[in-house]
């Protein structure tokens, strides 16, 4: 069968509608149902006007096929850059930027990056959670300076001159300005209460969390600051067994109801009589591990009576009032709760010991 090549006026018709065509394209525009998807369909879809076209190329005779196959070719690569440039258009309306020479590519429809969010540190979670403890018990936080005179952080407490229990705390002297008396790092937060028994506004019932500093060498059990939590109760009748509910409602509050408590007796020039309070083994229960080192105990603050020595040095009538003292150091609580085995983690903010601690306590 003989092959019905296009005429002459044919050929020139269609090159005509490849011109049309072009222009067509060239005009299209986004808007109503002109959409890029309508411009895919009707130029470069399988049934569209590019196909149809370009079956013809057979009916061209063979001298001027190589000549239309470039025409066509053009007008689709035409039609294909035409109708990126129509989806773009058609995707900055929708995201209503205005179309102009700057084309804006933040799409306020997103939702917004992640904002890294730190954590708090293990011993701000702690001494929040024991304060809020004592909170519910009535006690109030207060609070002092972190460097002292010696009158507050020793001599108020009975801790004269030449007393031992200095030796006790090794402590960071501070020049002062004007030369005279001693100053200090507080060595330990009792400074603050005597601060609230010289304002004389009795009942005090008291907790003084803050950071206190001792002359230590850093190791995994000591360092030269760290943290306490201590309280004071000066009411009329307080007595030992309101020191010892005091504590023992803490103990099941922060560790747990099964935890048991003890009193061993002991010696600060500031109260008396004098106890330590150890709690039962969080680890063995009381069995005997290597935590407490194979006693079933563990110690975990300082208590006493407040000596009347100390209430008469804050002009506190000692015949009249009594009160019980205690302090803990938070470090060491934090350490018992989450099995932590070296103190200098906490001051060395390597990030991946402290983003596990996320939640509250
Ligand atoms: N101040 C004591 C210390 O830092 C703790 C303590 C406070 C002991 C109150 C008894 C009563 O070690």
């Amino acid at each position: 069968m003989s092959q019905l090549y296009l005429t002459f006026a044919a050929m020139e018709e269609l090159v005509k509608k490849i011109e049309d065509y072009r222009k067509e394209i060239n005009a299209f525009n986004v808007s109503g149902n002109d959409t890029a998807e309508s411009f895919r369909i009707k130029y470069l879809g399988t049934k569209g006007l590019i196909k149809s076209v370009m079956t013809e190329i057979k009916n061209v005779p063979v001298e001027n096929k190589k000549a239309f196959g470039q025409i066509i070719n053009d007008l689709k690569l035409f039609a294909e850059n035409k109708y990126e440039e129509l989806k773009s258009a058609e995707e900055n309306k929708r995201l209503g930027h205005h179309t102009g020479d700057v084309i804006s590519d933040i799409d306020l429809t997103l939702p917004a990056d992640k904002l890294p969010l730190g954590s708090r540190h293990p011993i701000s979670l702690v001494r929040n959670k024991i304060v809020s403890i004592f909170q519910r018990l009535g006690f109030a936080v207060a609070e002092g300076p972190e460097i002292e005179d010696d009158w507050h952080n020793f001599t108020a407490l009975n801790i004269s001159e030449n007393h031992p229990a200095r030796d006790m705390q090794d402590t960071f002297y501070v020049s002062h300005p004007g030369g005279g008396a001693d100053w200090m790092l507080r060595t330990h937060t009792s400074s603050v209460q005597v601060r609230e028994m010289e304002k004389g506004k009795l009942p005090i019932r008291i907790i003084c969390p803050g950071r206190v500093y001792r002359n230590e060498t850093i190791s995994a059990r000591a360092h030269c600051f760290f943290h306490q939590v201590e309280g004071l109760y000066i009411a009329e009748n307080v007595s030992f067994a309101d020191l010892k509910q005091t504590l023992y409602f803490f103990v099941q509050e922060m560790f747990g109801d099964t935890v048991k408590i003890r009193f061993r007796p002991s010696y600060f020039p500031f109260t008396e009589p004098s106890a330590e309070m150890d709690i039962s083994c969080l680890i063995c229960g009381g069995k005997g591990c290597n935590v407490c080192k194979h006693t079933g105990w563990v110690e975990i603050l300082g208590c006493g009576m407040a000596h009347p020595k100390i209430l008469e040095n804050c002009n506190i009538d000692s015949n009249k009032y009594s009160g019980f003292a205690f302090g803990m150091g938070i470090e060491r609580i934090t350490m018992l709760k989450y099995q932590i085995k070296d103190l200098r983690l906490f001051s060395e903010n390597d990030l991946r010991f402290l983003k596990q601690f996320t939640s509250a306590v």
